[in-house]
């Protein structure tokens, strides 16, 4: 039955932080049709630091698309309706590989990592006025060691591997969109090297105004000196570029896909950065619309349109999507929280307190409050609106009757307070405050959690019954450029038939009460140490 309904099929592959999916949906009506995920292993050598091995990043995508296929060929689908995949990826996670070996030279930096605290602290220092912001004119960042940049520099200065292959020109450098793509499209044997303005506007080394690498950023302070001599990204309008070749290679490297080779005959691609796909999978295309996505991070999006909007309230100015070469590039304000999902795998793999995020709901719910404990998961310092590397957790506010149900609810409260900053932020910068937020993401099947960001926000919560919307942003560009116009079900539709919605259920003072000792709390993680 499913035969006769389909439209053209589009896909998407989206290679987060904690685990990559492959996902298929019908173009005719956003349903996602079939999926597979597998998790990533994320290791953490030294204290701050977090890796992840890029080979196991690249064969979770083939395991992925495999297993999906196979999942669509059980339920009688065509896997040659697949007209168009999509990447979208973690974003500023960082790989350097040798283009004639093929090989990784160094394990995948991740973006959470803070092994370059001290190179962001020396670079901060020699700015005029010791300014974090003083790139931001250019990058719509500050200086932090969440971006690429610094993650390159530590590379280069680091690991024996990379300086060799870099000065001998063999070295490659890319975010994971770059490294999946280069290898998809035939790695060392003729790989495309290239990456999307999303992406590359998380690099430190891309000027968002003019969209293209920025001379004067890749020499600054020589951390950018020898990038010249990295092979870079491509140059801006490389954006969207169209691999025809991808899966007759992709074929070739991973015999068992040979039987799926008539699904890539046909084959565009595009990439977006994982944020931006989620506000196009939210369809937020208008100025002023928003979206927040709790993944292991969390990151509150606001379209701009299409002009660059600096914020005065520490979020960052970012490429929302340019989608297709003479389209105008869209921008976003952005509040990036380092830690949302990662406090629970901190709890389950650290503590041991829970065995599954269904439990950690369970928990939380059993006593409904935190008792007045307070739990700011700095684990890679602070982002937005702070901008502090050198903050840490912290959990304060503990008595004899504190257990771990407690500690639960304070953890799930932490994600719902730090969009709360977020959001503040976002307002104050916009001046016209959101009156709903939108949100996706594995976390939003937490009920709980969804009620108390309803309740900490003051304003309801929307949340699409398929919160795949990464996936689905990344399947939509790719659809279009393929010419599968994606469905054409009313944006409006989808928000008012698909969607749950909380609304706060408690007093604004009782929320304002609650904040203000989380505020508390924030401070003291900044300044434990003095
Ligand atoms: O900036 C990092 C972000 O792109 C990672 O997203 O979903 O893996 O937390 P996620």
């Amino acid at each position: 039955s499913h035969r006769i309904m389909l439209g053209p099929l589009v896909a998407a592959i989206d290679q987060g932080t904690s685990s990559t999916r492959f996902l298929v949906f019908n173009s005719k009506t956003a349903e996602l049709l079939s999926h597979h995920q597998v998790e990533i292993k994320q290791s953490f050598p030294k204290e701050g630091w977090v890796e992840e091995d890029p080979k196991e990043i690249l064969q979770s995508v083939y395991e992925c698309m495999e297993r999906t296929c196979e999942k669509l060929t059980q339920l009688n689908i065509d896997i040659s309706n697949i007209k168009a995949i999509g990447v979208t990826n973690q974003r500023e996670t960082t790989l350097v590989w040798d283009k004639e070996t093929g090989e990784p030279l160094y394990n995948a930096i991740v973006w959470l990592d803070l092994r370059t605290q001290s190179t962001v602290e020396r670079l901060i220092n020699k700015t005029p006025g010791r300014n974090k912001n003083h790139l931001k004119h250019k990058t719509g960042l500050p200086i932090s060691t969440y971006f690429s940049a610094v993650k390159l520099r530590w590379l280069m200065d680091n690991v024996d591997e990379v300086h060799q292959a870099v000065v001998s020109h063999r070295a490659m450098f890319g975010t994971v969109d770059s490294w999946l793509i280069w290898c998809l499209t035939g790695g060392k044997s003729g790989g495309v090297h290239c990456t999307d303005v999303t992406n590359a506007s998380r690099t430190m080394l891309f000027n968002i105004h003019t969209m293209d690498w920025d001379p004067e950023l890749c020499k600054y302070e020589k951390i950018y000196g020898l990038m010249v001599s990295i092979r870079t990204l491509g140059k801006s309008d490389l954006i969207f570029k169209i691999f025809f070749n991808i899966v007759l290679v992709f074929v070739m490297q991973c015999e068992r896909l040979i039987q799926y080779v008539y699904v890539f005959y046909l084959k565009n691609k595009q990439c977006l950065g994982d944020q931006s796909a989620a506000l196009v999978g939210q369809m937020c295309f208008q100025d002023g619309q928003a979206k927040n996505t709790y993944g292991t991070g969390c990151f509150l999006l606001r379209n701009t349109g299409v002009k660059p909007v600096m914020s005065e309230h520490g979020l960052l100015t970012t490429v929302a999507y340019k989608l297709g070469r003479d389209k105008p590039a869209c921008y976003a304000l952005e509040g990036s929280v380092a830690i949302a999902g990662a406090v629970v795998r901190w709890l389950q793999d650290n503590l041991g307190i829970i065995g599954s995020s269904e439990e950690l709901e369970k928990l939380a719910a059993s006593v409904g409050t935190s008792y007045g404990c307070y739990f700011v998961p700095a684990f890679s310092g602070l982002y937005a609106p702070y901008w502090e590397p050198s903050a840490r957790g912290i959990i304060c506010g503990l008595t004899q009757f504190t257990n771990k149900s407690h500690l639960a609810f304070a953890a799930l409260e932490a994600v719902c307070f730090q969009t709360r900053e977020i959001l503040d932020a976002m307002n104050q910068d916009s001046g016209i405050p959101l009156t709903q937020l939108q949100v996706d993401g594995g976390m939003t099947s937490n009920k709980l959690l969804m009620q108390l960001q309803a309740d900490i926000l003051c304003i309801p919560v929307v949340k699409p019954s398929m919160p795949e919307t990464t996936a689905l942003g990344a399947a939509m560009a790719a659809g279009a450029a393929e010419g599968v116009s994606v469905w054409s079900l009313n944006p409006e539709d989808l928000s008012e038939v698909t969607s749950e919605k909380f609304e706060p259920q408690i007093n604004p003072e009782e929320s304002e009460f609650r904040y203000a000792r989380w505020k508390k709390a924030v401070e003291k993680s900044m300044n434990w140490e003095t």
